[in-house]
C-alpha cells in the first residue's frame, strides 16, 4: 500500500525512477547468448537493432560504421564452417557484421587512416547488443578484426576497399537461460592517480 501511493502521489517522479531502473538492468543483464531457437528475428527487431547502433558515439561523430546484415542460410553456414570462434552462427537465424571505413577524407583532401574506427565500430556493438538484450533476444559480439577472420569475412562476403569488418554478432530468440556475469571489482578502480 505504501508503495501504491509514493508511486500515486510522485507519479512522474515514479516513471523517471523505473525507467532509469530498467536502463541500468538492461546493461546489468546483458550476457552472451551462444544457443537459439530457430524462430527468425523479426524486421522490426532488426530496425531497432541498427537504430540503436547508430545510436552510438563516434569520433568527431563521423559515424564511420556499415553493417551487413546476414539472414541467408546458406552464408549463414558457410561463416559457421570459416570461423571457428564463431560456430554458433550454424544455429543463429541472423547474424550482423559491424563494418567501419578505415579511411577518412581531411578538409584538405588528404586521405589518412581513422585510427578511431575500432572505437566507433565497438560503441556501435555494445550499443546493438544492449537492444538485443532490452529486445530479449541472446547475442554475442565475436572477433572479426584480426588478419585471418578480417580476410576470411571480407572474402566471403565481398567486402573490398578500405572497409573493414570489426565484429560478427550472431543474434536470435535465446535457447535456454544465460546468466549475465557479476563483474563488479572495487579495486579496479583508481582515484585521481594510479
Ligand atoms: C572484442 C571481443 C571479442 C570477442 N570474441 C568472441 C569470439 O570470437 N567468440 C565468442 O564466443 N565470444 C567472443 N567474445 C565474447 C566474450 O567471450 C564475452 O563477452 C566474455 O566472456 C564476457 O561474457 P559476457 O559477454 O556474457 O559478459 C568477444 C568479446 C569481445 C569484447
Amino acid at each position: 500500500m505504501a508503495t501504491f501511493a509514493a508511486s500515486c502521489c510522485n507519479a512522474p517522479e515514479a516513471k523517471e525512477d523505473a525507467a532509469r531502473e530498467a536502463v541500468l538492468q538492461n546493461i546489468a543483464n546483458r550476457k552472451s547468448v551462444r544457443s537459439y531457437t530457430s524462430e527468425p528475428v523479426s524486421d522490426a527487431d532488426i530496425e531497432t537493432l541498427l537504430r540503436a547502433a547508430m545510436a552510438a558515439p563516434s569520433a568527431m561523430n563521423r559515424q564511420p560504421w556499415e553493417f551487413i546484415v546476414l539472414n541467408d542460410r546458406d552464408t549463414l553456414d558457410a561463416l559457421a564452417g570459416k570461423l571457428r570462434h564463431a560456430k554458433m552462427l550454424e544455429n543463429a537465424p541472423l547474424a550482423i557484421v559491424v563494418c567501419a571505413e578505415t579511411m577518412l577524407t581531411l578538409r584538405d583532401g588528404q586521405v589518412v587512416e581513422n585510427m578511431f574506427w575500432e572505437h566507433d565500430a565497438s560503441a556501435a556493438t555494445e550499443n546493438l547488443l544492449l537492444a538485443a538484450e532490452a529486445l530479449g533476444l541472446g547475442a554475442v559480439w565475436t572477433a572479426a578484426s584480426d588478419p585471418e577472420r578480417s580476410a576470411i569475412i571480407c572474402d566471403a562476403l565481398g567486402i573490398t576497399g578500405t572497409v573493414k569488418p570489426l565484429c560478427v554478432i550472431p543474434i536470435g530468440h535465446p535457447d535456454g537461460e544465460t546468466q549475465p556475469k557479476d563483474k563488479w571489482k572495487p579495486e579496479k578502480i583508481h582515484w585521481n592517480r594510479w
